[in-house]
């Protein structure tokens, strides 16, 4: 019998190519690849700032998803055991810490605390993508929450937080619902997000799909379009319902 070594050796050869051509591709969208912890990309450090129900929630999400986070409190004691139940890539520390170590910064803070954080970090915060959360809730936050409801929450956090590159997210699901509904790989609830900075809407559309939801970004200014008192608000919703919620009026 005729021997086909060097057909297989080509075969093999196309293999291994395709292989490595698509193996980028495979780690970028397969599941297996959340599942086992590893970043869609080279990993980002994340300053959480506020570590209570979302920040906690969102910031386990990231560290499954093989981001480092560290988590903050101004009793950073309390965050210990946590950040060790979540691993190596979990640390904690004070605000000032988590605003120096992060690449990325999110905040889940009652909104009122935004000026005192603003203030006290403005240098490390400066130029860093920060993703917010938090809401104005009048009855809560008090004048600052009246303010951003009457002016627009995104001018309002920046006139709080000058310097960043502020992006929405995450703030109208709720801390269970996040839990109960990431679906890293192939998500199918969609994430309200608002930003005007391109380069940071790309870096927080990553990691809300790192923590298994799909982006639906809307600029800036309408950011109220999903704050507390709208039909999107403490409601998730598909991907595809959303985008049509969120479509510019015609
Ligand atoms: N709960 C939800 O389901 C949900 C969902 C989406 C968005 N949100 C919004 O996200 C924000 C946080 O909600 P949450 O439910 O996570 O609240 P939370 O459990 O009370 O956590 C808030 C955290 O903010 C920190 N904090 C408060 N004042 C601060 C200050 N001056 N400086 C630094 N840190 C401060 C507190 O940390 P320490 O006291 O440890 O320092 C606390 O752990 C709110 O604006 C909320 O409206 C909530």
């Amino acid at each position: 019998m005729p021997s086909d070594r060097p057909a297989a050796r080509r075969r093999f050869l196309r293999f291994s190519v395709t292989s490595l051509l698509c193996a980028p591709l495979l780690a970028q969208h397969s599941p297996s690849a959340f599942a086992q912890g590893k970043p869609t990309a080279a990993p980002l450090k994340i300053g959480i700032i506020g570590s209570g129900n979302v920040g906690a929630a969102v910031g386990e999400l990231w560290v499954k998803a093989g981001h480092e986070v560290m988590f903050s409190s101004r009793h950073p004691e309390t965050l210990k055991d946590m950040a060790a139940k979540l691993g190596p890539r979990a640390h904690a520390g004070t605000v000032a810490e988590a605003a120096a170590f992060g690449d990325v910064i999110f905040l889940a803070v009652p909104y009122s605390a935004l000026p005192e954080i603003g203030r006290d970090n403005a240098q490390a915060l400066s130029g860093k993508v920060l993703i917010d959360a938090s809401n104005p809730v009048a009855r809560r936050d008090g004048p600052v929450a009246e303010e951003a409801m009457a002016n627009g929450i995104g001018k309002t956090s920046l006139k709080y937080l000058p310097g960043v590159r502020y992006v929405r997210a995450f703030n109208p699901v709720g801390a269970g619902d996040l839990r109960r509904l990431s679906n890293p790989g192939t998500p199918s609830i969609g994430m309200p997000m608002a930003g005007d900075d391109a380069q940071a809407v790309k870096t927080a559309s990553r990691l809300v799909r790192d923590a298994g939801f799909e982006p639906v970004v809307v600029p800036l200014a309408r950011a109220m379009d999903f704050a507390p008192g709208t039909a999107i608000f403490g409601r998730p919703t598909p991907v595809e319902e959303l985008r049509q919620r969120l479509a510019p009026a015609r």
